[in-house]
Parts: C-alpha cells; sequence; structure tokens
C-alpha cells in the first residue's frame, strides 16, 4: 500500500488549478443512464472514484470513452444489464446513485446493498422510500436491492425526514422521468446537487426550487444526450485553504469559486486569515501568522460541511486558543483526532465533539488514515509538525484527491509518495 512521507515545517506557497468535483461527478455520470443519446461529461476529476463509477457503467454494457483530459462521452442505448454488482459497491458506497437513474427509464435495478463505512452506519433508508413513494416495488434479497416499476414511476410528494445528499440526488433523477410530478421536500441543497440539476435542465428535464430545499419535478417522456462540464470541487478547494492557514502560508486557487464555500471562507477569516477573491479564483494570506482557533458545528449547507470537519481539527490542534468541533452528520467522523493526538495534539472527545487545545507543534509520527478526509487531515497535521509523518493506507486519499503531492509540492510543501 502506497505511503506519503512528508517533511513538516513548510510554510505553503503559490498558486494551484482546482479540480472538478468527485462528488458532482459521481451522480452526473449515474445521470448519463437517463439520456436516449450520448452525453458528454468533461472536467471530471482523475480519481479512483471516477473510475469506479465508469466501471461501474461499462460493465452494465454501456458504451464509455474516455480522452486524456478525462472528458468521457457515455452511450447509455447500449446497456444490456442492470445490477450494480457487489464487488464495485463494496468499493464505492455512491454507486448506490444508479438505483433512481435506471428504474426510472428502464424500470428495473439490482444494486448491492452498501454496507457501512468507517464514518458511520449510513443507511439508504431514505433513498428506498422515495422511490416506493413513486410506485416502485422494493425488495431486499441476497445483499441486493431488487427494485421493479414495470410500468414506470408515477410522481409522488415525498418529505424527506433527514436531509439527505445522496437520497435527494437518487430521487430526482428518478423523479425526471416519472410520470406526472413530484415535490421533493426537505432535499438537499448542496452545490452538487445544484450542478446535478442544471445537467438535467440541460437534458431537457423540467426542475423547479433549483438550490432549495423544495424540488419540483415534472416528469418528463425523455430526455437527450447532451455536454456538461462538472462544477470545482469545493472540497479540494477548502482543503488547501485550511492547509496553507495551518502553515501560515499564502496560496491562489484558480478554477474554483468562492460562492460555494462561504461558510468556510467565514470561518477562515475568522481564523485570521486575509482572503481575496475572484469570478474564478480564491487567495489565501495568512501573512505568517499563527492561525487562531475557530469553533464550528457540521450541518447541511448552507452550513459548515462535514466534508471539511477533520481538516479544520487538524489546523484548530496548531492554533492559538481552544476550540469546539462538532459533528452532526456522520456518528464516528471524529476518528482521526486519536491520530492527531499521537502527533502531539490535545484533543479530547466527547460524544460528537471535539474540544481542541491548540499547541503550538505537532511532532511528525507514522499515522494511518481512516477515511478520505481524516487523511487529509493527517497530511496538514504532517506539513505543520517537526520532523517526518508518514501517513499510511493512502488508498482514501487517492478517492478524493487528484494528483495531492504534486499539487502540494508546487505550493512548496516537502511530501513525496513512497509504493508499498
Ligand atoms: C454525501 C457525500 C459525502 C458527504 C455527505 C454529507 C457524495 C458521494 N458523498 O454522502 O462526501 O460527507 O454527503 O454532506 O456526494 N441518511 C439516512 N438515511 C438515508 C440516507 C442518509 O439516515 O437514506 C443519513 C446518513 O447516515 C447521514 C446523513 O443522513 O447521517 C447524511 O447523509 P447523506 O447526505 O445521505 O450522505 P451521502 O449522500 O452518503
Amino acid at each position: 500500500m502506497d505511503k506519503l512521507i512528508i517533511q513538516g515545517g513548510s510554510r505553503l506557497n503559490g498558486e494551484i488549478k482546482i479540480s472538478g468535483s468527485k462528488n458532482s461527478g459521481l451522480p452526473i455520470l449515474a445521470a448519463t443512464l437517463l439520456a436516449d443519446g450520448p452525453m458528454h461529461i468533461c472536467n471530471l476529476p482523475h480519481l479512483n472514484d471516477i473510475t469506479t463509477m465508469l466501471a461501474l457503467l461499462r460493465c452494465m454494457g454501456v458504451d464509455v470513452t474516455i480522452d486524456e483530459k478525462m472528458c468521457v462521452e457515455i452511450d447509455p442505448t447500449t446497456i444490456r444489464d442492470f445490477e450494480a454488482p457487489y464487488e464495485l459497491v463494496k468499493t464505492m458506497r455512491a454507486s448506490i446513485l444508479v438505483l433512481g437513474p435506471l428504474l426510472a427509464r428502464f424500470g428495473k435495478a439490482d444494486v448491492s446493498f452498501p454496507g457501512g463505512c468507517a464514518i458511520g452506519s449510513r443507511p439508504v433508508d431514505i433513498h428506498l422510500r422515495g422511490l416506493e413513494a413513486m410506485g416502485a416495488e422494493i425488495e431486499v434479497d441476497g445483499g441486493y436491492i431488487r427494485a421493479r416499476a414495470p410500468k414506470g414511476l408515477k410522481g409522488a410528494r415525498f418529505l424527506m425526514d433527514k436531509v439527505t445528499v445522496g437520497g435527494t440526488e437518487n430521487l430526482l433523477m428518478a423523479a425526471v422521468l416519472a410520470e406526472g410530478t413530484t415535490w421533493l421536500e426537505n432535499a438537499a441543497r448542496e452545490p452538487e446537487i445544484v450542478d446535478l440539476a442544471e445537467c438535467l435542465v440541460a437534458m431537457g428535464a423540467k426542475i423547479e426550487g433549483i438550490g432549495t430545499d423544495q424540488l419540483e419535478i415534472q416528469g418528463v417522456k425523455q430526455l437527450h444526450g447532451c455536454t456538461y462540464s462538472v462544477m470545482p470541487d469545493r472540497i479540494e478547494t477548502g482543503t488547501y485553504l485550511a492547509a496553507a492557514a495551518a502553515t501560515g502560508g499564502r496560496v491562489k486557487l484558480r478554477a474554483t469559486r468562492a460562492d460555494i464555500l462561504e461558510a468556510v471562507l467565514l470561518k477562515l477569516e475568522e481564523a485570521g486569515a486575509k482572503i481575496t477573491v475572484g469570478e474564478d479564483w480564491i487567495e489565501l494570506d495568512m501573512e505568517g501568522r499563527r492561525p487562531r482557533a475557530v469553533s464550528l458545528r457540521t450541518a447541511p449547507y448552507p452550513a459548515f460541511p462535514t466534508d471539511m470537519q477533520a481538516q479544520f481539527t487538524a489546523m484548530n490542534a496548531v492554533s492559538e486558543g481552544a476550540s469546539a468541533v462538532v459533528e452532526t452528520i456522520f456518528e464516528n467522523r471524529l476518528i482521526q483526532t486519536h491520530e492527531l493526538n499521537r502527533m502531539g495534539a490535545h484533543i479530547v472527545l466527547e460524544g460528537n465533539t471535539a474540544m481542541i487545545e491548540g499547541v503550538e507543534k505537532l511532532k511528525g509520527a507514522p499515522v494511518m488514515a481512516s477515511d478520505l478526509r481524516a487523511s487529509a487531515s493527517l497530511v496538514i497535521a504532517g506539513m505543520v509538525a517537526e520532523g517526518e509523518t508518514t501517513v499510511d493506507r493512502i488508498y482514501h486519499i487517492d478517492r478524493g484527491y487528484e494528483c495531492i503531492e504534486e499539487k502540494l509540492q508546487m505550493l512548496g510543501a516537502n511530501i513525496r509518495r513512497v509504493p508499498g
């Protein structure tokens, strides 16, 4: 297994380009199943999760052609299998996103039940109940969700009793081809859902309320192919900003957007960062200062994203002062704090809250990543630590960060990958 070896102590300084969004690329790739002709999707990040989603489409018989710039041409009309097998779903839970499109377009889907993962149990009950409300018959059998809608799906009013990103995406993709109108209430409003909805509209879908928690979808008979470019990755953006802040550095991130990162930018300013933004760039300058500790609470968009919690916990670990970080979305997502403590951080866990007493310096150590964002937090910690840090199990990081060591090297970090 590959490892990252980091010599701490460099202040990040420089300019990099942000990649396309993993979390909007995945549902958009699933949405290509809804089209009745070829789709062209551009600005996809070159990441394992994206490759897994393409492999899933291909194993269903879908024709996928990819160029060197990660622009993909997908012809869903060649599909011959309607199954998402365990081997692929177990490596990526987002495979569940093919359920809604398969059911809406072809009336059947067999999708392996996604299990839990390191950050919590992660059920899909709301996805299934929403599809049932739209007339699907669903059985769970032999570890598979077997869903059928031989006469097609019907529009329905469905209130999601918890805000779920994947659930909203699955039901939105199902509703665009359902007969009649669907109202999704208490829908998630994450920018990735807006991106998916805009792609669906470009395919001919009729959706009102995009960007709000009430989506009204008028089903159409068919959707056509289109060309769509995936939005920038706001979590990758936030990660490099937090890394620069933790090291007292300065970065300019290009090909990104400030409007989808408001909660994160506000917290960085509270930490003492000087932030300047343009139409497609964000610059952060700590002017060599140590960050001030910032307390935060994760919640659905537009509040502070759970996917940025670990990186801010790492920054807080070396900040001036004390802070409380409350995780309200996933029950097990403060797990990386134990690894940070092994590097000399002072973090006490009380239920879903991390109480952090900032220390001046962390000490390099061998640490192990438990999930994607936790790995990013360990890389940040390694960059501010004295001496050498080895981050093991970085296959997690490769699921979500394109060329992480190259990008960090360009910003002046001393980091290298060692094949395991
Ligand atoms: C997506 C993101 C992930 C992010 C998360 C929250 C992708 C590929 N992943 O994950 O990076 O951390 O949103 O912003 O986009 N829940 C239920 N029943 C359900 C569905 C969800 O109880 O049927 C619960 C989950 O256990 C969790 C909460 O709802 O506690 C939010 O989960 P959800 O928004 O669905 O996360 P994902 O879509 O899996």
